[in-house]
């Protein structure tokens, strides 16, 4: 059997294959959204949400092409979330993925309508699901939970208190929303869609859920930590960007070592709702304890 490592550089790539499949061509009167769109898809990323939509998926026993326009509609939106992130008027940043942020590569209107285009355009690339679908109840469901889990009860609701709050005291209440709901929606999102898909009963969609939800807050803390200790060569964004910007992060509220320890006591706890689900789950497992030691 191929070591943990070796199956995420193999999943990854086909995740990648699929996501490039989805993406529009860049013709027609309105090419320079098309060009920005495909500019902040193609430059790369962990593709994280879509090999995890995929990976909860097959351990359900799901076997068909269904899941692959979700797959590539969360990357969209997860990256549309990022190009509306970087813009001068929320966290100003001029680097991501290792290329000149959209802003700064294609001007703020075009970055606006970039990430606005690439919104609309996940779910009609998720509506192709129904051409693979035996059950398009379940896709139906999956597009219902795509813009809960990216809209206003999720990553946008969640950005709304983060950029609210920017430079202003928060209670432990808030600073929970803003990661449930900022980052962790994003990632309960592809799991429960994965879920949902394969046809799992309602217990485990739930338990899913439950585990995407730590599995989300374990990733953001990470992600806090990281922009302190690492480097922008690593990341591919710019690092002290929290810092800069008077973020109210883990880091910046509980210390450097408590956030090490909420990682890792998060990233047990999904593992352990993991035990509780059927199949074959060892690389789920794995690729949940390589996110608490991850360096980008
Ligand atoms: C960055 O997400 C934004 C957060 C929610 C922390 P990723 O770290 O998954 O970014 P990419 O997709 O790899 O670029
Ligand atoms: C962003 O959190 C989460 C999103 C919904 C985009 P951050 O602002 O910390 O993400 P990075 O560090 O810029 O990737
Ligand atoms: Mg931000
Ligand atoms: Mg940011
Ligand atoms: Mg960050």
């Amino acid at each position: 059997m191929l070591k943990a490592k070796e199956l995420l550089n193999q999943y990854t790539k086909e995740t990648e294959d699929v996501i490039l499949s989805y993406l529009p061509s860049e013709e027609g009167y309105q090419k320079t959204v098309l060009s920005a769109m495909n500019y902040s898809v193609k430059a790369g990323g962990k593709r994280l949400r879509p090999l995890l939509l995929m990976e909860i998926y097959r351990m359900f026993g799901g076997k068909g092409r269904e899941a692959e326009p979700f797959m590539a509609a969360i990357e969209m939106i997860h990256t549309f979330s990022l190009v509306h992130d970087d813009l001068p008027c929320m966290d100003n940043d001029e680097f991501r993925r290792g290329l000149p942020t959209t802003w700064v590569k294609y001007g703020y209107d075009m970055a606006v309508l970039a990430g606005d285009g690439l919104y609309g355009y996940a779910f009609e690339t998720a509506a192709k699901a129904l051409e693979f679908t035996q059950n398009p109840a379940r896709v139906a469901r999956c597009m219902g939970i795509l813009a809960q889990k990216s809209g206003i009860y999720g990553m946008i609701g969640g950005q709304t208190l983060d950029v609210e709050l920017t430079k202003k005291p928060v209670n432990k209440e808030q600073l929970e929303f803003i990661y449930r709901l900022k980052t962790g929606a994003l990632i309960e999102c592809p799991m429960v869609i994965g879920a949902v898909l394969a046809g799992a009963d309602e217990d485990q969609v739930s338990t899913v859920e439950r585990m995407a939800s730590c599995i989300g807050k374990a990733f953001q803390i990470q992600d806090d930590i990281l922009d302190v200790t690492s480097s922008q060569e690593v990341l591919g964004k710019p690092v002290l960007s929290d810092e800069k910007n008077g973020k109210n992060t883990y880091v910046a509220l509980y210390g450097m070592e408590q956030a090490k320890q909420a990682v890792k006591e998060l990233s047990e706890e999904a593992v352990l709702a993991l035990e509780s689900l059927p199949g074959d789950h060892e690389f789920m497992r794995q690729l949940i304890m390589m996110l608490v030691t991850r360096e980008k």
